[in-house]
């Protein structure tokens, strides 16, 4: 039973409470939220984006071409261009299975080019089965680099695209690009439109971005000759604003090249476009996730601050200022309205950061009183980090902590009550990244129920966001992830429900209740396994289901029969080679075991090959 009394009065639930959190991880930005559809449009890539890079990754050169880096280049800031040799040309095959176009739509296309006048260059749309669009000729009619444009209307739907660049005299090409005009908003340099709709629906209260491990490892040193052009630096917003060809592509920490084509500018607008409150996380100059290393450089300190002040500038400041020009320049004279800005994100080495955030904070405190200046817990290792960190930002009268965990749904389930017990007169709570490690409908549930625990403690817990936000099915660093997309396509999780059902209906106050007779939320769970995928065939080995002790729960190598398993999504499923191989498969499937196991909890472990997309 439920008891509930209306005229009880519970915590004061903020507008903004519910957010999400953008980070590039798994390609949610080039080839992902960032409409641009040609991959390595600046023949940037290298090999410390990824070992398996080249210059000229996702290009076909037909006759001569090469990427060269010298004094010609485009300018300082973007060094690789493309040789092409007179009457060559080169393909890009964009990216999953290529270029994505719709019937009637149309595509604009750019490159910057340094030829001889009167030299033609031929641009066309096609796929293995012909012309996507009428090919289009542009003429070269200055002598130096130019921007030359395009567009394409496209004659037949597909997904599996090329964009062809033909020159009938030696050509220097860089910034090649098509986007669709349909834009999220049709704005310039814009967002894949059914992505940035899937953020949108969920109405939600916050933007965090640009990361997560993105900001805080890598290099703290700018992008500069002095400096090396250095390839692997940390997130630096200045880098990511500006013309886009201006814009110095960087390695990015979970395994490839981000162009910054999507860079703070556009996670602006895209936070005010939904009406969500920017938040943005700059490096505190000490690295986490794994490189844990702090940076001991007063100079490069100091300039991380101005850059951070500068960057409340860029939101903030009026037309006159220098940032604020920037901003008008680009396109948005009036202010963003930024009032909280992280600084670090989940640092292994508390005292260190602390130094560092103690000193950011001042400067940003001294010049900007109103804005929130939130820190960071550092990992939840349920122990000493995450227990010194709090003591730091206790003691240090911190106004906001962000705490990071990612856990079993048994785990959400039996910590509902873990901010009942927090300080009301300390810092407030930012969970800034949080999931169940799933995106079955359960992990949806255990969540759910956690997020009743959050607004219950919503004088404490102001901000939560889901993380990660998206996955390019085909470049998955991490999962599980709330919104899942291929170059066409996009499809929510169940734990994306849970988040918009929560999102789409913030209440103003809670409503202090108490239950009696529920179940205990520690009882066996009994059930079948189901592995679900939209893959069309796929190979399974080794699945493990353990539970919390380790303890074998079902395994199957495959080296017997399958008689365990069933399945949903028709196809066909066989034993080959060890292996347990799926085919054919034309929807959404599940294989699920046939034994009934109980568990409290479990681990599942399977090695798969999707061997094709959706
Ligand atoms: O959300 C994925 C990663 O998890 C983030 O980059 C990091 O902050 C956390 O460890």
């Amino acid at each position: 039973a439920i008891t509930v009394d209306p005229t009880a009065k519970g915590a004061r639930i903020d507008d903004t409470m519910y957010g999400v959190f953008f980070e590039d991880i798994n390609r949610a930005a080039d080839g992902g939220l960032y409409a641009e559809l040609v991959q390595n449009r600046s023949f940037e890539y290298s090999t410390d984006d990824n070992t398996s890079y080249t210059p000229l990754t996702s290009w076909t050169v037909d006759g001569t071409g090469r990427v060269v880096n010298d004094a010609g280049r485009l300018n300082a800031r973007n060094r690789a261009y493309l040789s092409l040799g007179a009457g060559s040309s080169v393909t890009n095959a964009g990216y999953n299975t290529g270029i994505s176009v719709q019937k009637g739509k149309r595509y604009d296309f750019s490159v910057w080019a340094r030829a001889a006048a009167g030299t033609t260059l031929t641009v066309t749309l096609q796929d293995a089965d012909g012309s996507l669009a009428t090919a289009r000729r542009v003429a070269v009619t200055k002598s130096g680099w130019a921007k030359y444009k395009a567009t394409f209307t496209a004659t037949r739907t597909s997904s599996a695209g090329r964009l062809t660049v033909g020159s009938t005299a030696a050509a220097a090409l860089d910034m090649v690009s098509l986007f669709p005009r349909d834009t999220y908003r049709n704005e310039p340099n814009g967002l894949r439109k059914d992505l940035a709709e899937k953020i949108e629906a969920l109405h939600p209260g916050f933007v965090r971005f640009p990361g997560g491990c993105l900001v805080n490892t890598g290099s703290m040193e700018d992008y500069s000759e002095a400096s090396g052009y250095q390839r692997k630096r940390s997130y630096q917003w200045k880098d990511t604003v500006g013309p886009v060809e201006e814009r110095a592509t960087n390695a990015n920490f979970w395994g490839y090249n981000q162009s910054y084509g999507l860079g703070y500018y556009e996670y602006f607008r895209l936070s005010e476009d939904i009406g969500a409150m920017p938040l943005p996380v700059v490096p505190a100059l000490v690295t986490g996730c794994g490189q844990d290393k702090a940076v001991d450089d007063e100079a490069l300190l100091k300039r991380h601050i101005q850059d951070t002040l500068d960057l409340i500038e860029f939101a903030n400041g009026p037309v006159t200022s220098e940032w604020g020009g920037k901003r008008a320049r680009m396109g948005h004279p009036q202010p963003f309205h930024l009032t909280h800005i992280e600084v670090g994100n989940e640092e292994n080495l508390p005292e260190a950061f602390f130094a560092r955030f103690k000193q950011f904070r001042a400067a940003i405190e001294a010049k900007y009183p109103d804005i929130t200046v939130i820190s960071n817990s550092g990992p939840d290792d349920a122990g000493t980090t995450f227990d010194t960190a709090w003591k730091l930002n206790k003691d240090a009268k911190v106004d906001m902590v962000d705490e990071h965990y990612y856990n079993s749904t048994q785990w959400f389930l039996q910590n509902n009550d873990r901010y009942d017990s927090y300080d009301r007169n300390g810092p407030k709570v930012f969970l800034g990244e949080y999931a169940s490690w799933g995106n079955a409908f359960k992990n949806g549930l255990a969540e759910a129920a956690y997020m009743t625990g959050l607004e219950r403690n919503a004088d404490v817990v102001k901000l939560a966001s889901y993380a990660p936000l998206f996955a390019n099915e085909d470049y998955v660093q991490w999962r599980p992830d709330l919104i899942w997309f291929n170059n066409h396509a996009a499809w929510n999780s169940a734990n994306y429900e849970v988040q918009k059902l929560f999102m789409n209906n913030v209440g103003d106050r809670v409503v202090p209740s108490t239950a009696t007779g529920t179940p205990a939320l520690t009882g066996p769970l009994t059930g079948a396994v189901g592995l679900s995928t939209w893959a069309t065939s796929a190979a399974y080995d080794d699945v493990r289901v353990t539970d919390a002790d380790g303890n074998a729960l079902l395994s199957d190598d495959f080296s017997g029969d399958a008689s365990q398993w069933t399945h949903t999504g028709g196809g066909s499923w066989s034993i080959q080679d060890g292996q347990y191989v799926q085919t054919d498969v034309a929807a959404e499937n599940t294989m699920v075991s046939a034994g009934d196991p109980s568990w409290h909890d479990y681990d599942l472990k399977v090695k798969a090959t999707k061997k094709s997309g959706k």
